[in-house]
């Protein structure tokens, strides 16, 4: 048997005139956990649908747990859990009920729907809420829930879509606690996230998506070390110096926000960089709040990877039709 549970080569997938996906190249190892980053209209969810066998593609060759998407779609569905980007389960059934209904559509007897319904409830930290309406369930609860539905038939493989996005810092834990667990006992894991700290804590490996194309991948240190140097953080103390500290540091990899006033650029010489820039600013009659050397973040990877910063940007670009 390979060690390979997902292979994509060379995917292709147009809508229309809009090539969404150009050639996407991709493995994930048995009991590995892959991110797949991307920014808003990456291609995130078009990969996870033709790994799921729910959307066809123009070329290439994708393989699940060794079964070919196309020609062996039903081997394929059977060793899939899929969790999409939009909570699927009944708001007007219990937490509980949910389970239990999936494990009867699955054929299980009401017996065993009751027994993995219960294992799961604990395994997704629902419990206490097990017997309430799924109605009254907070949005991570219901993304808990859904992830738990997916885990009825004991997949080997899952695919999450953007697990956490929308959820607030205690949730997000929560599902990631879950995730880890899962890869633990040895599911593998490909999840789809826009958040760089998410891949960063979950990971073994990340893929990079950008406009349909692989830009990056590797494991969070091997992408921090493309940024190549440490970043420079600096806190201008008033606002009206802003602009004119700007032009004054105007260094490499330059990130800045003038509502925070604050300035980001590569550090390649380290300290020696930081005392250049405090005697720039000084020489300036610019008053510094706070400035700081720290190590990359994969926020700073995206930025040198793509020239652009975050998904808002990117959307910004977007909605501007620059695209
Ligand atoms: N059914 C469709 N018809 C036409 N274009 C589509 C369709 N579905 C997706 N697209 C386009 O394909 C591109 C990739 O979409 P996709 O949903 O895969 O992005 P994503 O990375 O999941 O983004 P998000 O982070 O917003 O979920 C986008 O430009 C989107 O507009
Ligand atoms: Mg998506």
């Amino acid at each position: 048997m390979s060690d390979k549970a997902i292979e994509i080569k060379s995917l292709r997938k147009s809508y229309g005139d809009g090539e969404v996906l150009k050639g996407i190249d991709l493995t994930v190892k048995k009991g590995e956990i892959l991110a797949l980053l991307g920014p808003n209209g990456a291609g995130k969810t078009t990969t996870i649908r033709v790994l799921a066998t729910l959307l066809d593609f123009d070329s290439g060759d994708v393989k699940v747990n060794g079964y070919d998407v196309t020609s062996q779609a039903g081997s394929v569905r059977a060793s899939i859990g899929l969790t999409g980007q939009y909570a699927a389960v009944d708001e007007y059934l219990t937490g509980f009920e949910n389970l239990e209904l999936i494990g009867l559509l699955y054929h299980l007897s009401k017996e065993k729907s009751r027994e993995i319904a219960t294992r799961l409830l604990e395994e997704v930290d629902l419990v206490e809420s097990s017997n309430k309406p799924v109605k009254t369930y907070s949005g991570g609860m219901k993304r808990r829930l859904d992830l738990a539905m997916s885990l009825i038939a004991n997949p080997p493989i899952i695919f999450l879509d953007e697990p956490t996005t929308g959820l607030d810092p205690r949730s997000r834990m929560q599902m990631w606690e879950t995730v880890k667990r899962l890869a633990a006992n040895g599911t593998t894991i490909l999840l789809t996230t826009q958040y760089m700290e998410e891949a960063d804590n979950l990971a073994d490996n990340i893929v990079v998506i950008d406009h349909g194309v692989v830009i990056a991948q590797g494991t969070a240190k091997d992408l921090k070390s493309k940024v190549g140097s440490d970043r420079l953080d600096i806190v201008i103390e008033h606002k009206q110096d802003f602009a004119k500290a700007l032009e004054v540091i105007n260094g490499e990899g330059l990130k800045s926000n003038e509502e925070d006033r604050t300035i980001s650029i590569n550090a390649k010489t380290g300290v020696k960089n930081l005392q250049d820039v405090l005697n720039q600013l000084q020489e300036a009659k610019i008053e510094v709040e706070t400035i700081s050397l720290r190590r990359p973040t994969l926020d700073d990877v995206f930025l040198t990877l793509t020239g652009r910063e975050t998904a808002e940007e990117v959307e910004e670009e977007y909605t501007k039709g620059k695209k």
